[in-house]
């Protein structure tokens, strides 16, 4: 199987600058061997490289519009790329703005496709629920067709179209939710697990809802988000939105390998680590080396270790 990595470094899905470096520090902590190291061939598209554009006011409340709308477009082109060249799953190291769709492209390529959100956040604010107007914010309202009526035409955005609707979709991990997301979850009746779910019920119990949610009809293709703060910020520290109470480490994992048990994963981002705001070297390296161990699980590495088949063992 092949394996498409592409980073996109970019920051203007909310204030803070230092997001856009996310993508070299989740390589230096050793990604692509780490990718090369589970029998993949590993096709390293690099990073895209963005045009700053200068004029960007504002629309309403919602913050460089032109860039974010521009840069996601620009990714969801090279994503087409990838998976127009062959590769059955395609990495995002995203930066922040949840590029939204990147995937749109594959959507489109990919009819089918499911997602599993893992995050602090729902990230599912219109431009108007906003209390921020950062784009990172709101990345799934765009995706999701119920919400159409309730989205402004947004400078930067008219190429994109909604490619999800809200049964295809299930979050995870949720402890930040605003008030005008949690009335978007509740009036499309989307199933998610906040923390306290996965306190009741168990992360092994959430995965079985998860998969009988969006597989039980059939067996479609996964597409994974995951940002780095659905961890605990013990965990992931170097991150722009940390919130307490978080996923432990065996949660996250637990997370990934069953994604993987399914055999359907065809996406996924990485989002979220921001390397300036690391209080230390130690908490940027902790959270780097934290995103390449739910990538590489993502992927197939798992606990109880593998074995060479037959004719490889010397
Ligand atoms: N809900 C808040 C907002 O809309 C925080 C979003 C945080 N999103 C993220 N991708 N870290 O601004
Ligand atoms: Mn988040
Ligand atoms: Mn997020």
């Amino acid at each position: 199987q092949s394996v498409a990595v592409l980073g996109a470094p970019f920051s203007r899905g909310q204030k803070r600058r230092g997001v856009e470096h996310g993508p070299k520090v989740i390589r230096d902590a050793g990604l692509i061997e780490r990718l090369s190291g589970l029998d993949y061939s590993v096709h390293d598209f690099g990073d895209l490289n963005f045009h700053h554009l200068e004029k960007d006011e504002p629309y309403m409340d919602v913050k460089f519009p032109r860039n974010v709308g521009a840069a996601n477009k620009m990714l969801s082109g090279a994503v087409s790329r990838a998976v127009g060249a062959g590769h059955t799953l395609v990495i995002n190291l995203l930066y922040d703005a949840q590029i939204f769709k990147e995937l749109f492209s594959f959507y489109s390529l990919c009819p089918d496709l499911c997602l599993i959100w893992v995050d602090a956040h729902a990230d599912v604010n219109t431009p108007m629920t906003s209390p921020s107007g950062n784009l990172h914010g709101q990345p799934v309202a765009f995706m999701l067709k119920e919400l159409q009526d309730k989205m402004p035409d947004i400078p930067g955005f008219s190429w994109m179209k909604p490619c999800l609707s809200s049964s295809d979709l299930v979050y995870i991990g949720l402890r930040d939710v605003d008030p005008g997301e949690h009335h978007i979850l509740k009036n499309l009746g989307i199933q998610y697990f906040t923390m306290r779910d996965i306190d009741r019920l168990g992360i092994q119990r959430v995965m079985e809802v998860t998969f009988d949610h969006l597989l039980a009809r059939k067996q479609r293709p996964i597409h994974l988000s995951f940002d780095i703060d659905a961890f605990d910020p013990s965990l992931a520290p170097a991150t722009g939105t940390p919130v307490n109470g978080g996923l432990t480490y065996r949660e996250g994992i637990y997370i990934t390998e069953e994604i993987h048990n399914t055999g359907l994963l065809s996406a996924m981002d990485l989002v979220e680590v921001n390397p300036v705001l690391g209080a230390t070297q130690e908490a940027v390296e902790a959270t780097a080396s934290l995103a390449v161990d739910v990538i590489a699980s993502s992927l197939g590495q798992t606990r109880e270790g593998a074995h060479p088949s037959i004719d490889e063992i010397p």
